[in-house]
């Protein structure tokens, strides 16, 4: 049975990620600081799988950490999620996104290289295209200077990996993620973002539960058909199930070249306006609104071309958007009391 290290295995698409590496047999060893994440997720991931997962709670800013972890585990491959990841936090403390998103995935290639450990997964952005030139964005749109230091930590981090697998051998893909939502069908686990949502969706279902009083949406002068910006969301399950396909790719070394990137999306881009909007019809639930000013460093519009991805991972979203924005709303439902 290989053993897959999942770092930030806690947190929400690592804990999706967990629930569908258990699902296809492997098994799983957790790194979380649980600075974003909370422990009960681990026995929420046991409810739903019948399965615990071996869990440490390291720091990986501590090279003496990483280390320690090596020496007591082998590892057939590794999931990186974990990494600091609100783009406006980054922007008043780049120093601690560079060193926890950056000092923590060069200690771990340290140890891949030192232990000749292989296939790697990287958790990156469509956040490295910044506003593409064309839509869908496709794997040959070149990459934009970064937006935010979070953003310039994906591009960062994705050049630090390249030159790891053509220096050392090393094996690697990228997954540039679109927009996550939604929850696991159990409802046992979900997005629990800490204090003020960032994100849409977060935002949305606790505006809906009555925790917030009311959804800003951040600019209707956009070009676009509503005014509202395009993104592309997609169900964090698919997403999950994509990391699976992308870690098969590698440990059957279907991979083309040492280090792969591709982008993970549903190629369909939905502007604020029609979120809302779906989300009270699956729902039921009226959203209290208003449109305010563009939050800056957003861009227009996002959305993949699936193409590369569909046929090189031999994957495909399964899930709706509403079944995406329901499993969101029940989550939300389930966090009540
Ligand atoms: C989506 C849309 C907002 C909140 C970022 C990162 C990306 C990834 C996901 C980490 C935008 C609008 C939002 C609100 C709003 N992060 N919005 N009111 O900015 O596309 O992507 O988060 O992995 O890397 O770049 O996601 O959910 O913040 O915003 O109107 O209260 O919703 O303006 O158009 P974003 P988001």
């Amino acid at each position: 049975m290989k053993r897959i290290l999942v770092t930030g295995g806690l947190g929400f698409i690592g804990s999706h990620t967990v629930v569908e590496l258990q699902n296809e047999g492997f098994e799983v060893v957790i790194i979380d600081d649980l600075s974003n994440s909370k422990i009960e997720v681990l026995d929420n991931i046991e409810k739903i799988t019948g399965i615990k997962p071996d869990f440490y709670q390291l720091d990986l800013r501590s090279k003496q950490n990483v280390q320690h972890f090596f020496n007591e585990n082998t590892i057939d491959g590794i999931i990186h999620f974990a990494a600091f990841k609100a783009v406006g936090e980054s922007v008043q403390k780049p120093l601690d996104y560079y060193e926890n998103n950056i000092g923590s995935l060069v200690y771990l290639l340290q140890e891949m290289r030192d232990r000749n450990i292989d296939n790697f997964i990287f958790s990156s952005s469509c956040t490295v295209y910044g506003q593409a030139d064309e839509l869908p964005i496709t794997e040959n749109a070149p990459i934009k200077p970064a937006a935010s230091p979070y953003g310039n930590t994906k591009q960062i981090g994705e050049e630090i990996i390249k030159d790891s697998c053509t220096a050392h051998n090393m094996n690697a893909i990228s997954l540039r993620y679109f927009n996550p939502i939604g929850a696991h069908d159990s409802i046992k686990i979900g997005e629990l973002p800490l204090g003020v949502p960032q994100n849409l969706i977060p935002y949305v279902t606790q505006t809906a539960a009555g925790i917030r009083e009311q959804l800003s949406i951040f600019g209707d002068d956009y070009e676009t058909p509503d005014g509202t910006a395009v993104r592309d969301y997609i169900h964090v399950v698919d997403l999950a199930k994509a990391h699976i396909s992308a870690l098969q790719r590698l440990l059957d070394k279907k991979n083309k070249q040492n280090f792969e990137f591709f982008n993970v999306g549903t190629g369909k881009g939905s502007s604020v306006l029609e979120i809302v909007n779906s989300f009270e019809k699956v729902t039921n639930q009226k959203l209290n609104y208003k449109i305010v000013a563009r939050r800056a460093g957003d861009v227009t519009a996002a959305y993949a071309d699936t193409t590369i991805a569909n046929q090189e991972l031999h994957w495909k979203t399964e899930k709706s958007l509403d079944d995406a924005l329901l499993s969101a709303w029940k989550w939300q439902e389930s966090q009540k009391g």
